[in-house]
């Protein structure tokens, strides 16, 4: 069983020795491998049990470094690395031979992300190469936000986790790319559409296409509980769904018409930011609930209330 703690020296040395550990980032939990070395990525994908189609995201600490294993930085990548990393938010660029095929599923494009966690930074900072890690959940489950989520799942795949608390941004980073037309959203996530565009002006958005090649992972069914969800308001479900017990994921209010402890607000105040924190988490425990459905409310479309509803619309699909 993974051990659990905060010795950067511990996590440091699996990762030398080719193992995969977990580590805490301010979006989620990733499982973390020496991106240069092909057989620990092997380890990620079948740890995770991912299939392989679906390339990883590199992770480090410096903009030296990532010039290290990419071939340009074009203008709007740089722009965006000095504004917001480190921070939630990655970039596709052309990779160099030095990262492995493997990592980007064969494509010429690396996915890298300087992430915002202490621990992790400090921990980057010690090695002397970078870290390839997907979410460190089963491929298609619920990402882990905290350091119990990646034991209770992959726990005795695993010999440590690195805790460094709750996520603080809660859902998956941004994944942005430069195509000739423009800046391109893959992937909404923890830094905003708004934020984005006050740096490189106008992006376009294609995270739902299910035939696009270059983010193979973005498909339906991802994020999901095993708990089936729907899109619905409380009304609605109890006149569709009577007798089945049903949980509820509200943005803001609690339902008279349900248990109380079968609810679970993301932000009683209304904040999208604060919502997007508490998704996960609060998706983890309805399914852990004696429930048959978990009836969930999209947000505003506005801030990260975009990246949540994308994640509560994979969710909702049902195969
Ligand atoms: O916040 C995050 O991004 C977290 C933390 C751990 O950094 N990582 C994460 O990784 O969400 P993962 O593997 O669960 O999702 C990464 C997605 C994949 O589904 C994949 O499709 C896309 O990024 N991706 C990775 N490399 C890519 C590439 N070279 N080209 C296009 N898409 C890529
Ligand atoms: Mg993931």
């Amino acid at each position: 069983m993974a051990e659990t703690g905060t010795h950067i020296e511990t996590a440091k040395k699996l990762l030398e020795a080719g193992e995969v550990i977990g580590i805490p980032t301010e979006t989620v939990y990733g499982l973390a491998g020496n991106a240069l070395d092909p057989e620990a990525v092997l380890k990620i994908f079948r740890v995770k049990n991912r299939p392989s189609f679906d390339p990883l995201i590199v992770h480090t600490d410096t903009l030296g470094k990532v010039e290290q294993f990419v071939k340009t930085l074009p203008d709007p990548a740089r722009r965006l690395a000095d504004r917001f990393w480190p921070g939630p938010l990655t970039l596709l660029l052309p990779k160099k031979p030095v990262i492995p095929d493997l990592v980007t599923s064969g494509l010429d494009h690396v996915a890298v992300r300087i992430p915002n966690h202490p621990l992790t930074l400090q921990l980057l900072a010690r090695l002397d190469f970078p870290l390839a890690a997907p979410s460190a959940n089963p491929f298609g489950y619920i990402s882990p936000t905290a350091a119990g989520h990646v034991v209770d799942q992959l726990g005795d795949q695993i010999p440590y986790v690195l805790d460094g608390g709750s996520s603080q941004v809660g859902i998956e980073s941004t994944i942005i790319g430069f195509s000739e037309g423009g800046p391109v959203v893959y992937r909404l996530g923890g830094m905003s559409l708004e934020q984005l565009e006050k740096v490189v002006g106008k992006v376009s958005v294609r995270s739902h296409s299910t035939s696009n090649p270059k983010a193979p992972g973005m498909l339906s069914s991802h994020y999901a509980p095993r708990i089936p969800v729907v899109l619905q308001t409380p009304e609605a479900a109890l006149k569709d769904h009577l007798p089945e017990r049903i949980g509820v994921l509200a943005f803001r209010h609690i339902s008279p018409l349900i248990p109380a402890e079968q609810q679970q607000i993301l932000s009683p105040a209304g904040d999208e930011t604060e919502a997007a924190r508490h998704l996960f988490a609060a998706m983890r425990s309805l399914d852990a609930m004696n429930i048959d459905i978990i009836v969930a409310e999209l947000l505003p479309d506005m801030g990260l209330g975009r990246a949540v509803n994308d994640r509560l619309r994979r969710a909702a699909v049902k195969l």
